[in-house]
């Protein structure tokens, strides 16, 4: 139980206000008393000048989602779940966007000082995740849809995410048994140790499956720092790099239906047309894929569910009821009018 002003007063046999000017130094005191006092407060670990109550007062059941790529609209509808499940436990929801080239854990670790936070979600693709940097954090986090890099403990680790480096080759090898031999792909910028590098090993692993050998000239990333990755700048820039290199190639597979549908463009302005001249595939399953002309193909990630299961396993490391739960989705191919048998 917390000690009170009440219960000093009654150790020490003097009265309340005695206590007060004891801890708040007033001159109008005896001082022995005032030592008396001191010690009490020391011996039954009293709080003085209400900050016990005041840091009750300000603690809050707040979950932060940091977020890099906010623009990348693969990400409004694990908002929506989010928001849903966060406020059915009667916790508050704070979005904070975390800038491309912006530590993720130096902005967790300010947000979780400053908002006392119970609990941080990293949500999407490219945060850097080195178990001894999350490690500084204090809290409860889980890293949602946003891969786990190779060389990650991942028993270390909570996260929610689809198996990128199996779902990547599973839509390259749809390309391949379409005929396609020429496949670019448009990747993440090297430095990409994640999302990016699972699935341009999944594109890698599938070519050599379909007795193809990968071509440095066919994967393309855009060098442009200030371009978020998955977005469809990104992949404007990128495929009209590859456009204006004059590779052939027939097929692209694009790292994200962002970044497909900004090829996609690229190829129209080119005077080209998809999928008459270039098939393009995509990833992730976004609204706009699937209402884009033609419709992008790609691997849908079930995102509700896995935004469900994200709040799901950050409440239970939040009551203490598991150190880390890891979990991984299977994603569909879903065919849309983007790509074309060769
Ligand atoms: O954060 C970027 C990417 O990570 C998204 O496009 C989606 O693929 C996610 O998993």
């Amino acid at each position: 139980m917390e000690t009170t002003i009440k219960d000093i007063a009654r150790i020490c046999g003097v009265a309340v206000s005695t206590v007060s000017r004891a801890i708040n130094n007033h001159p109008d005191i005896n001082e022995e008393t005032k030592v008396l006092i001191m010690q009490a407060v020391q011996d039954y670990h009293y709080i003085p000048n209400n900050s016990a109550r005041n840091l009750k007062r300000s603690e809050s059941n707040t979950i932060a989602v940091l977020i890099k790529g906010i623009g990348n609209p693969f990400f409004s509808n694990i908002m929506k779940v989010f928001e849903k499940e966060i406020q059915k436990k009667k916790y508050s929801f704070l979005l904070h966007r975390v800038e491309e080239h912006e530590d993720e854990i130096e902005v967790a670790l300010q947000l979780e000082k400053e908002k006392r936070l119970k609990g941080i979600v990293f949500l999407g693709g490219y945060f850097l995740q080195s178990k001894e940097r999350l490690s500084k954090l204090n809290i409860p986090y889980i890293l949602s849809t946003g891969g786990v890099s190779d060389g990650t403990e991942k028993e270390s680790l909570s996260y929610v995410s689809v198996d990128d480096y199996k779902e990547s080759y599973k839509i390259v090898d749809y390309l391949c048994k379409l005929g396609h031999k020429r496949i670019a792909t448009i990747a993440a910028p090297p430095m990409d140790e994640n999302i990016g590098k699972l699935r341009l090993k999944g594109y890698r692993s599938a070519l050599k499956d379909n007795g193809i050998e990968p071509e440095q000239d066919l994967i393309c990333y855009n060098e442009d720092e200030t371009d978020q990755i998955f977005s469809m700048e990104y992949g404007y820039k990128a495929a009209k790099k590859l456009l204006d290199a004059g590779v052939f190639f027939t097929a692209i597979f694009a790292i994200s239906d962002s970044i497909a549908i900004g090829a996609a463009k690229a190829i129209f302005d080119s005077g080209k047309h998809v999928p008459e001249d270039y098939s393009i595939a995509g990833f992730d399953g976004i609204d706009y894929a699937k209402y884009y002309q033609p419709s992008i193909t790609t691997i849908q990630q079930p995102i509700e569910d896995m935004a469900t299961e994200t709040i799901r396993i950050l409440f239970d490391l939040i009551d203490g009821k598991k150190n880390t739960v890891g979990k991984i989705f299977s994603g569909e191919l879903v065919v849309g009018q983007s790509t074309k048998v060769l």
